[in-house]
């Protein structure tokens, strides 16, 4: 088989993820407004390519290679987490205030601040690999932020009720 490295094929399978990955969460997106506006059936069918969409997604990962042991996952997921915290928001945070557009830049923060949070529990998890205690995690629907155990009475980094907080099983 030819060789995957530096050829146009896996530029294509790179931007094939990043399509079929934005396409599943728009249609997942585009399911909950269908759910909304009263079209169940319409819901169903964006849920159903979005499914689709994550099978693309998926098989354009597994030519790549770029699942590999959990182990290293946690490794390019901290790297990842760190980079998106540390380099790409705060870039994001300074130009939308410099632009005035002041949506962008809480959500920008917002994710800035969580990608830091989510940094650590990759870290503690790789770190803890095989003595980790079973825990659910909670997910603050506003601002994204992640906790294990419990979530607080209030978002600490938005203000969202804790009882609002989505559970990850
Ligand atoms: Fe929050």
């Amino acid at each position: 088989m030819a060789q995957l490295q530096a050829t146009k094929t896996e530029a294509n399978l790179l931007r094939s993820f990043a399509e079929e990955a934005q396409l599943n969460r728009y249609h997942l997106a585009y399911a909950r407004q269908a759910e909304m506006e009263g079209y169940p059936q319409v819901s169903r069918l964006f849920r159903a390519i979005a499914e689709s969409a994550t099978v693309h997604a998926n098989a354009a990962l597994r030519v790549l290679g770029a699942i590999r042991d959990t182990r290293a996952n946690l490794q390019g997921a901290i790297a990842a987490e760190t980079r998106a915290g540390q380099e790409m928001y705060p870039e994001m945070v300074q130009l939308a205030d410099q632009e005035g557009i002041r949506t962008a830049r809480v959500a920008f923060d917002y994710a800035r601040q969580v990608e830091r949070i989510h940094a650590d529990l990759l870290r503690y998890s790789l770190e803890h690999l095989d003595e980790l205690p079973s825990g659910e995690y909670y997910v603050c629907p506003v601002c994204g932020n992640t906790v294990l155990g419990r979530p607080p009475d209030v978002c600490p980094i938005c203000g969202t009720p804790g009882s609002a907080w989505m559970r990850v099983v």
